[in-house]
């Protein structure tokens, strides 16, 4: 099987951390027999100062009409007018989910070992920007729209289902530090105070988990702000938590602080049958240039990336490269603590795979 993958290394340092993504994905084994060709593809800050829009029209059709998927760095977000080119293409690639898996390794685990994803929906809720403000005689009011769907909050649950599953097998494969051994979905909601929208989230996240093909799975539910004390005070307990877009958003940040660092942690947008991997990192611009920047996050996005094109056992072994290399604590980042630079921690990584 080939797969063509679009490249997007946008700004700063999604310009190292990317060509290391192309790297891993040209060097996996050859007993996958997995080919993959390349398209470069811009976006971000520097083709908005060079061609006046962050995310040009060529960008979005080469993805559409060429790609199996993608990967994208960062881009900087500095001006008025600029809008946002990774919102942009996830509208327009109708990638309705956002994944974000965190997980310590026993080499950087400073407490107890997290082994989590975050799957948030990507398409609505407060997120669909239909705010309003209106003049009264005490002063302004603004206001805005909160739409949950049964449709988007049916498929995201099931996309998490889906996603919990999968772990369960890539853990049966290589244990690492979990323990867990039934698959669970956490899901995500405030029905308590919103019974109209959130509760329409969660009763179809319960509908679509009750499926027969995840009898396996374990369901329960938590209130989003007791979700997050208990995010922080136990981490360890959760696999798969699916909220909708705003608590996602938040719950999904204050996750990746759970793990020493933001160049740890990859993210997936993900569609029907098209991802796009992305580090959660931005451009980090303390750092650009030096060539320090830490590839792992955009390595587990390519893993990440690979899960939802199908290729579990690609996946997999990228994942166990990645988990080697942060046991052995060699060749670390100075974000980590060690002296490695970009190149050191790639080609570490590489000679695990
Ligand atoms: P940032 O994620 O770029 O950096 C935060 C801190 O983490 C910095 O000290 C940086 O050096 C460090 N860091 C981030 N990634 C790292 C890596 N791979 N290796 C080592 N250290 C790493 O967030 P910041 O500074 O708030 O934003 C910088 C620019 O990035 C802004 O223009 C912002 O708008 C943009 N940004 C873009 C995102 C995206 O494209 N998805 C996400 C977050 C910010
Ligand atoms: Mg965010």
């Amino acid at each position: 099987r080939t797969l063509r993958i679009g490249l997007i290394p946008g700004d700063g340092i999604g310009r190292e951390v990317i060509p290391a993504g192309r790297r891993i994905l040209e060097s996996l084994p050859s007993s996958l027999n997995l080919k993959f060709s390349f398209v470069d593809l811009e976006a971000g800050y520097e083709t908005f100062q060079k061609t006046g829009t962050a995310l040009p029209d060529k960008t979005v059709d080469t993805l559409k009409k060429e790609c199996d998927g993608a990967l994208f760095g960062a881009v900087s977000t500095k001006v008025a007018g600029y809008s946002s080119p990774i919102v942009a293409l996830r509208k327009k690639l109708d990638l309705y989910a956002n994944v974000r898996p965190v997980k310590t390794t026993a080499g950087n685990s400073t407490g107890k070992p997290i082994d989590l994803v975050i799957v948030r929906e990507n398409t609505e809720d407060l997120y669909v920007k239909e705010e309003r403000t209106i003049d009264t005689p005490n002063g302004k009011v603004a206001e805005a729209i909160k739409r949950i769907s049964e449709h988007a909050s049916f498929r995201i649950s099931n996309i998490a289902g889906e996603i919990a599953l999968r772990r369960q097998n890539i853990r049966a494969a290589a244990p690492g530090i979990s323990t867990r051994d039934q698959p669970m979905v956490t899901i995500t909601h405030k029905s308590n105070v919103l019974s109209q929208t959130d509760g329409l989230f969660r009763e179809t996240a319960r509908r679509a988990l009750a499926a027969e093909k995840f009898s396996s799975v374990y369901v329960e539910e938590q209130i989003v702000d007791s979700m997050v004390y208990k995010l922080f005070r136990q981490p360890e307990f959760y696999d798969v938590i699916v909220a909708p877009n705003l608590y996602g958003d938040i719950l999904s940040d204050g996750a990746a602080a759970l793990v020493g660092s933001l160049g740890l942690v990859p993210s997936a947008n993900v569609g029907d049958g098209f991802a796009i991997g992305e580090p959660c990192h931005g451009s980090a611009p303390d750092i650009e240039g030096q060539g320090i920047s830490n590839p792992i996050a955009t390595i587990r996005s390519v893993a990440l990336m690979l899960e939802f094109l199908g290729e579990m056992d690609a996946a997999a072994k990228i994942y166990a490269a990645v988990d080697g290399n942060l046991d052995a604590a060699q060749f670390l980042t100075p974000d980590m603590g060690g002296k490695a630079t970009t190149q050191q921690v790639l080609e570490d990584v590489l000679k695990r795979l």
